[in-house]
């Protein structure tokens, strides 16, 4: 993969986090979810590749732009699969909390999961506990291992999970072992990709969310060497844990997936090369959110790595917005 493309894609989750980030605290997910998906499907179709979405928006009769199977990108050039997250996080956004991104990863031809719009059971582990994770194995056991590798007690490490009813269980597995919880309301992207990089303060993802966000978690830390293993979950969403015997259904004919139970790896969720990176929207402990100064100026803090070198960029940009055909919500 040409290696130019890892800069010409940072654009394009620049200009997603800039159209959506006047939006922060307005309560709105909708209309900052919609600003950041215009410009991302904008700018994607000023760069030479001849993309198709992977993982986006949805189904195609569900979401009008970037939906899955959509061709992106000017035609021209490499033929690269992408799965793309325009604004992770709506309602970080929406009210002003931390971690809100811009979030794009690209791929050759048939490397990304094509996973259905269901929840994902995952363990996320940065490069030392990566061939350690096992998510057959129970939570205790996964984390005696992680902080064996990591030659530490299992009570110093931090585990993100998301503040669900559906984690009872986990919480009070992990807890039983003294180990330290960060629950997040939103937005498991962000701790996942924080799993791989040294120092973040947080060394293990554990729990059930988005199987999209599962994809472009796997891409983060297959850049990282890192560790992600996932579980397609069936449940419906915002029920009580019932089983969605359509999307079950749907995920065996249309997604050719034959064992709805299997554990997939690092590399068969986001496999061969792979580009991924992301632009901070609201202020995050990894990345600086977009600000705003006096003559039409932005800033952005972005992160863009690539799985050949493993080199890990952060960029931070300054943009004359005088000078730019940006889409920006109330410019
Ligand atoms: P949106 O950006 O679509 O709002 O999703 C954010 C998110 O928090 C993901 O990061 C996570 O994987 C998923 O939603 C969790 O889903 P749920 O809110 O149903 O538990």
């Amino acid at each position: 993969m040409n290696r130019l493309l890892a800069l010409e894609f940072v654009r394009v989750t620049e200009a997603a986090a800039l159209a959506c980030a006047p939006e922060m605290g307005h309560g709105n997910e909708k209309r900052a979810d919609e600003l950041a998906v215009k410009a991302m499907r904008q700018m994607l179709a000023t760069i030479d590749f001849d993309g198709t979405v992977q993982i986006g928006e949805g189904e195609r009769d569900q979401a009008p732009m970037l939906y899955i199977g959509e061709k992106v990108g000017s035609g021209q050039g490499e033929a690269l699969d992408v799965a793309l997250d325009p604004l992770e996080g709506t309602t970080l956004c929406a009210k002003g909390h931390p971690n809100a991104l811009a979030v794009i990863a690209v791929a050759q031809k048939g490397k990304f999961l094509h996973a259905p719009d269901v929840y994902m059971k995952k363990i996320a582990v940065g490069k030392e506990a990566a061939h350690v994770i096992d998510l057959h194995q129970s939570t205790q056991d996964n984390l005696l291992a992680i902080a064996k590798a990591k030659d530490c007690r299992p009570q110093d490490l931090t585990v993100v999970v998301m503040d669900r009813p559906r984690h009872q269980q986990l919480i009070a597995d992990i807890r039983s072992l003294g180990t330290r919880i960060q629950l997040i309301t939103d937005g498991d992207v962000q701790p996942a990709l924080a799993c791989g990089l040294e120092r973040s303060g947080v060394d293990v993802l554990m729990g059930i969310g988005g199987a999209p966000e599962g994809v472009l978690s796997a891409a983060a830390l297959r850049c990282l060497g890192g560790g992600f293993q996932g579980q397609l979950i069936f449940h419906k969403k915002g029920g009580k844990g019932e089983i969605d015997h359509a999307q079950i259904e749907r995920a065996q004919k249309d997604m050719n997936i034959a064992d709805i139970h299997k554990v997939y790896s690092t590399e068969e969720l986001a496999g061969g090369e792979v580009i991924f990176c992301a632009t901070g929207v609201t202020a995050g402990s990894l990345l600086g959110g977009v600000t705003f100064s006096k003559n039409q100026t932005a800033h952005t803090h972005s992160l863009v790595m690539r799985s050949t070198t493993g080199t890990v960029r952060f960029i931070r940009t300054n943009h004359d917005l005088n000078k730019k055909d940006l889409l920006i919500s109330n410019q």
